[in-house]
């Protein structure tokens, strides 16, 4: 059968055996730049079987109409997250689409959390900043003082396995974890907060672990920044429009938050202006699961999804 990769992804020369092997066609688009629609919509119309997505691939409604999509029977994307994809319109088109999470993955994203809160909390940019630019000329007691995370609260948004790996990590740090999600984990210890609005006003870290739904964007506003607590710091590998970047910018300017972590975008690949010239925000390009384990495991799973769907069975990961 015929499959399409949007772009060729890490290990994949490493991991392509098994569709070798199942003796697959494969159409790999060499652009090294994120495929557009028209392209997208284009290619797709020469009639593919399997697709291999990246989180920058849109698949709309619109995408999926053309005849020849009516032999695609998967979309295994190469992400955790699927915003990117309208499955809703995948499934009535009989279409499976799956995603690429293992526990190394989500591990790679709590830890770039923490790094993250670590590098808010000791200044650790504008430290590295400073030494770059030659500007240390001999030890001072008084510069970047930052702050201690021992004794402090975690508050977490979103306890999904990311989540709940982040949550896990405190402990280390001696810090009180509470969390807000739909409905309380099941044996889970940390302090459910039902309302979001109880834990923003108590957490002084808060990080954000849910799906982009249109219920989850702009979860983070204007509205309900002020209820910050003074000092605290916010962290984003979660998607970008789950905050409104400008209403966060503006919470920064006005004091209301001690500093924002964030290594997705409102818009990527473009920061919100303001974050840019702001001492206290930490941007990293959508790296949160840039680990050689993390990054083969994801290949690993994309294309044993791809095998498995494309021999007539239901793949892991199943998003429908
Ligand atoms: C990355 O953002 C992912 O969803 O895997
Ligand atoms: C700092 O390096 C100290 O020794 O106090």
């Amino acid at each position: 059968m015929k499959i399409f990769v949007t772009r060729k992804i890490p290990f994949w020369d490493a991991e392509i055996k098994p569709l070798v092997d199942a003796g697959h066609e494969l159409v790999v688009r060499t652009e090294n730049s994120a495929i557009s629609a028209a392209e997208m919509k284009a290619e797709l119309a020469k009639g593919y079987d399997g697709l291999l997505t990246l989180l920058t691939d849109k698949i709309t409604a619109d995408i999926l109409a053309g005849d020849t999509n009516k032999q695609l029977k998967i979309i295994a994307n190469y992400a955790v997250g699927f915003d990117n994809i309208d499955v809703a319109a995948c499934k009535e088109r009989n279409i499976w689409v799956t995603n690429a999470p293992s526990d190394a993955v989500n591990e790679s994203v709590a830890e770039m959390a923490w790094t993250l809160m670590l590098a808010l909390t000791r200044r650790l940019n504008e430290a590295s900043e400073f030494m770059h630019n030659a500007a240390y000329t001999g030890w001072e007691p008084g510069i970047f003082m930052g702050s201690d995370m021992k004794g402090k609260t975690l508050g977490i948004v979103g306890m999904g396995r990311i989540g709940s790996m982040v949550a896990k990590r405190a402990q280390g740090f001696e810090m009180k974890v509470m969390y807000h999600s739909h409905k309380p984990m099941e044996g889970n210890e940390f302090e459910y907060k039902a309302n979001l609005e109880d834990l923003l006003k108590q957490a002084d870290y808060i990080t954000l672990h849910v799906p982009l739904t249109p219920e989850t964007t702009h979860l983070i506003n204007g509205k309900n920044l002020p209820l910050f607590k003074k000092g605290a710091f916010l962290v984003n590998t979660a998607r970008g429009p789950v905050v409104n970047e400008a209403e966060v910018a503006e919470a920064l300017r006005a004091g209301m938050l001690a500093g924002y972590g964030a290594d997705v975008l409102e818009n990527e690949p473009h920061p919100q202006a303001e974050l840019l010239q702001m001492e206290n925000v930490i941007l990293t390009p959508h790296i949160a699961s840039a680990t050689t384990t993390a990054r083969r495991d994801m290949t690993k799973i994309a294309i044993g999804n791809l095998v498995t769907a494309l021999a007539g069975t239901a793949p892991a990961n199943m998003l429908q």
